[in-house]
């Protein structure tokens, strides 16, 4: 429920405006309050009297209304609520977000407001993908704006693809959790995401390919549903999220050591792709050629196993230990194979023959693997994959969800 909570709802210009009105609807059920305030090109799309209807509010456009400034000054107007949702956020909303600008009522309560703000992205596929885009998406997340959405699917400009504004009611599940009404509130989750690197020597060392995008993905989607996440990454080619306790470790070991350290957990995820080997004889110093056209021989040490380790402890284990397995054969066997002789309670099992083109893309097809038996889900996008893992995890907590 959202009883007294205080929404300011940014519409912005694009065709999914008209979904926004059905949002006005769903969050004033719920008990909020929604004050709206639209961009000159939403107008193109949905009226202010149709907005201000709905609220039951008076529905804000300019900056420089003089009346709307005696009434409510713009900085008043962006405090006084307890969040701030734009939907749809298009790509120039985006922009500006991303870039600091503040040339019309939208934007300038953007920047003067010192509440959290959730995003509800919907564009064209091609804008959505665009660099650009792309840059500030990265941009907005390092900023901690939290984002629902965009889903994926037909859209009204005849193409498939991301960019398509979330549901209405996926909006307000995300209003709850950014209000800290989330299912998980009060959860602590741990979650591993990315490469380890295992050094050879102080300037080389051994590593994979793993983006840490499933892991990240995962984090902001637990930290979405209210949950306190503790983020243990390797060096990850994408940025952690915002809004979590992130530790940056290099190493398996440190990887070990910092998830005990972090521990009691209500959950464990662990995404990460820790090397199974390390270099034993690793050197202190550089290693040089010495001319005789030998190679230097690498000695190697198994790594301790950490989603093991966890799932084996006797006192404190987390309620619910969850592993990752990219096979690329056979995959519910030898996931199946891996829950048990890890003792963890779910797998999800994920095929990353090269075909497939999961492994550093942005789709995912998993399969969850627990106790009751496999379940195959159909291929999503990652993002998607970890809000359908977090609500699981939601619910095997007894946190609803
Ligand atoms: O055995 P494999 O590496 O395929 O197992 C994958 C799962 O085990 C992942 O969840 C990974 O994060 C975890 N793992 C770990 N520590 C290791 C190796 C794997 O936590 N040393």
């Amino acid at each position: 429920m959202l009883s007294g909570k205080r929404i300011l709802l940014i519409i912005g210009g694009g065709i999914a405006a008209y979904k926004s009105l059905d949002l006005i609807r769903r969050l004033k059920e719920r008990g909020a309050s929604v004050t709206p305030v639209l961009t000159k090109a939403a107008e193109e799309f949905v009226t202010p009297l149709s907005a201000g209807a709905l609220a039951g509010e008076k529905c804000y456009r300019h900056l420089f209304d003089l009346t709307d400034e005696a009434e409510m000054g713009h900085i008043q107007l962006s405090r006084a609520a307890d969040l701030v949702v734009v939907a749809p956020a298009t790509a120039d909303l985006m922009a500006k977000m991303a870039g600091g600008h503040a040339d019309d009522l939208a934007s300038t309560l953007l920047m003067a407001t010192d509440k959290r703000v959730l995003i509800a992205p919907a564009m064209n596929v091609r804008m959505w993908l665009h660099r650009a885009t792309q840059r500030n998406i990265a941009a907005l997340r390092a900023d901690d704006i939290r984002f629902v959405g965009p889903d994926e699917g037909d859209m009204a400009c005849g193409e498939y693809g991301p960019g398509r504004m979330a549901e209405p009611l996926d909006i307000v599940a995300a209003v709850e959790a950014a209000l800290g009404d989330g299912p998980l509130q009060g959860r602590h989750v741990i979650v591993t995401s990315g490469p380890t690197h295992e050094p050879i020597d102080p300037v080389r060392y051994i590593a994979n390919r793993s983006s840490g995008a499933q892991g990240t993905a995962l984090a902001r989607a637990l930290r979405d549903l209210g949950a306190t996440v503790t983020f243990v990454t390797g060096p990850a080619s994408v940025p952690p999220p915002g809004g979590v306790s992130v530790v940056r470790v290099e190493t398996a070991a440190e990887m070990l050591q910092a998830v005990q350290a972090a521990l009691p957990a209500d959950a464990a995820v662990f995404a990460a792709a820790v090397a199974d080997w390390r270099v034993k004889n690793a050197s202190g110093s550089k290693m040089k050629k010495d001319g005789s056209g030998k190679a230097p021989a690498l000695d190697f040490a198994e790594n301790p196993d950490i989603l093991a380790t966890v799932s084996a402890m006797k006192k404190g284990r987390p309620a619910l230990v969850v592993g990752f397995a990219a096979e690329t054969d056979d995959v519910i066997g030898h996931a199946s194979a891996k829950r048990a002789r890890k003792g963890c309670d779910w797998i999800v099992a994920n095929d990353v023959r090269p075909a497939t083109g999961i492994m550093g893309g942005t789709e995912n097809a998993v399969t969850l693997i627990s106790a009751d038996g496999a379940e195959e889900w159909p291929r999503l996008p990652k993002d998607e994959v970890a809000r359908r893992l977090a609500a699981r995890i939601a619910g095997a907590l007894g946190a609803g969800g």
